[in-house]
């Protein structure tokens, strides 16, 4: 089989965005159009991957960077022009696999189909297309007696060819060799002034050339992302495929309708997602975790059987059968170890809370490391902030914390020791101690007779 080059048009300035942020890097289901477009093509198996920028271009190398070659289209004269960059790179004998930026929803599945469509048929080229109820702002397939006579963009189509319902989705494949020497036949003869990649087809048809057309089942595959509606319509069809995809795999999602699960996220079997949470960015959580409600879970690890309830959590990682919530805020770096639980009103960044430890209630832990079978009392406050520089507090296993102790960082408590509630702690305590900072307490006896007199 001949090698597969994909080639992904991505300069375009998508002015009907009316955004400063180039459009292929406009999120959805929390991932820019084009690493979409791009996972597609990694799951085809193709090796050799070449991004078309041009407007925005830093910002979309970079996001690239490694997993394509980029090639810079100075101005961007149209989508023929943006291909016809591409030409240096293209070797004579392969396929070449054309794709938009802005088509996020297109299946791998149809992809294969097309290709393998592509070289069984023998064609020269092949064209996907799809039928569009409104077909409005796509160009329009032009057939005589089935056979595949052209494309039309709207502008420039008559009150006839606009009723065609059968649009051009700008997904192609190419013999290579062929596709090189029409590129350089293109002109910008039409209404926007622009090299149409679309013009290729007339020029390959008076030369007699074999093209196909391969239409899609599911026409929302063909969604072109041009301006922020469709974006959302589009980004409305992914979360409910993912949804879709995780119940099939095992995940129970109750209220399917209010939770969302961005494309690059992993559930295991028997997950359980509960109403209005939000499962964002590379999450991945394990068998038996039930999440939700209310809870929004971005780039964390959450490990098996856990449960988190009406909390945020972020770049944290939480151990298995740990409990959370409800409303307590993991901030990143955060490590639950096992069958840790933190309950309510709980703040957490940069710590560790050792295996079976717990912090019920209304507490904020920085920059500390709990051991195993700590507890904190109610309360409980990591001073770890000077106005300057940030200091860690180091809690010793076993350790019981009083309510309403504030440890102020650095500091540090040796296992098995016990904190006075109502503390203020600023000097290490050794192993097995009690600490305690407070004033005695004081009794005056009669006090409110006294006042009376
Ligand atoms: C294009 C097709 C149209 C098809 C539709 C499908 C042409 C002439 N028209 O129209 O038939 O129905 O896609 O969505 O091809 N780009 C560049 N450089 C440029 C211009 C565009 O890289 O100079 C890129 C854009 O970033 C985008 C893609 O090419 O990713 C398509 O461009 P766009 O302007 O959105 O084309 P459409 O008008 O949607
Ligand atoms: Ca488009």
């Amino acid at each position: 089989m001949s090698q597969c080059t994909a080639v992904i048009l991505a300069a375009g300035k998508g002015t009907r965005m009316k955004s400063e942020l180039p459009k292929v890097m406009h999120r959805m289901a929390g991932q820019p159009l084009i690493g979409h477009v791009l996972d597609k093509v990694q799951k085809l198996g193709i090796e050799e991957v070449l991004t078309i920028v041009g407007h925005g271009r830093e910002l979309v190398a970079e996001y690239l960077a490694g997993q394509s070659t980029i090639i810079v289209q100075e101005e961007q004269l149209g989508t023929g022009h943006a291909l016809m960059q591409a030409v240096p790179y293209l070797k004579d004998e392969s396929t070449v696999l054309v794709l938009s930026g802005d088509q996020p929803l297109l299946s791998v599945e149809t992809l294969r189909l097309l290709l393998d469509w592509h070289r069984n048929s023998g064609a020269a080229a092949t064209v996907l297309s799809a039928i569009m109820a409104n077909p409005f702002g796509y160009g329009r397939i032009l057939k005589e007696k089935d056979l595949f006579k052209g494309i039309i963009e709207e502008k420039d189509a008559d009150p006839k060819q606009k009723e065609i319902k059968e649009i051009n989705t700008g997904t192609y494949c190419f013999q290579s060799s062929v596709l090189k020497a029409a590129l350089q036949k293109i002109t910008p003869q039409n209404v926007q002034g622009e090299y149409y990649l679309t013009d290729v087809f007339e020029i390959l048809l008076a030369q007699g050339a074999k093209i196909e057309t391969l239409c899609t089942e599911d026409s929302s595959e063909a969604l072109g992302i041009n301006n922020r509606v469709q974006l959302a319509e589009a980004e409305e069809i992914l979360y409910d495929r993912i949804r879709k995809h995780w119940m099939m795999e095992g995940v129970t999602i109750v209220n399917p309708s209010s939770v969302f699960v961005d494309a690059q996220a992993v559930l295991a079997k028997d997950v359980i997602l509960l109403p209005f949470t939000f499962i964002k960015g590379k999450t991945r959580i394990e068998e038996g975790a039930v999440i939700g409600p209310g809870t929004t879970i971005i780039d964390s690890h959450c490990g098996k059987g856990c449960q988190i309830e009406n909390s945020v959590v972020r770049e944290a990682i939480i151990g298995e059968r740990a409990m959370v919530g409800p409303f307590a805020y993991l901030r990143p770096g955060t490590v639950l170890e096992k069958g840790v639980k933190i309950g309510d009103f709980v703040e957490i960044k940069n710590s560790v809370v050792g295996e079976g430890s717990k912090v019920p209630h209304l507490s904020y832990i920085g920059d500390s490391r709990l051991g195993k079978n700590v507890n904190i009392g109610a309360g409980t406050i990591t001073c770890n902030y000077d106005g300057q520089n940030k200091y860690p507090t180091i809690i010793g296993d076993n350790c019981f914390v009083g309510s309403n102790t504030n440890f102020v960082a650095p500091v540090k408590i040796g296992a098995g020791s016990v904190i006075g509630a109502g503390s203020t702690i600023t000097k290490d305590v050794p192993p097995k101690a009690l600490a305690v900072e407070r004033s005695q307490q004081k009794i005056i006896e009669n006090w409110q007779k006294a006042k009376d007199k």
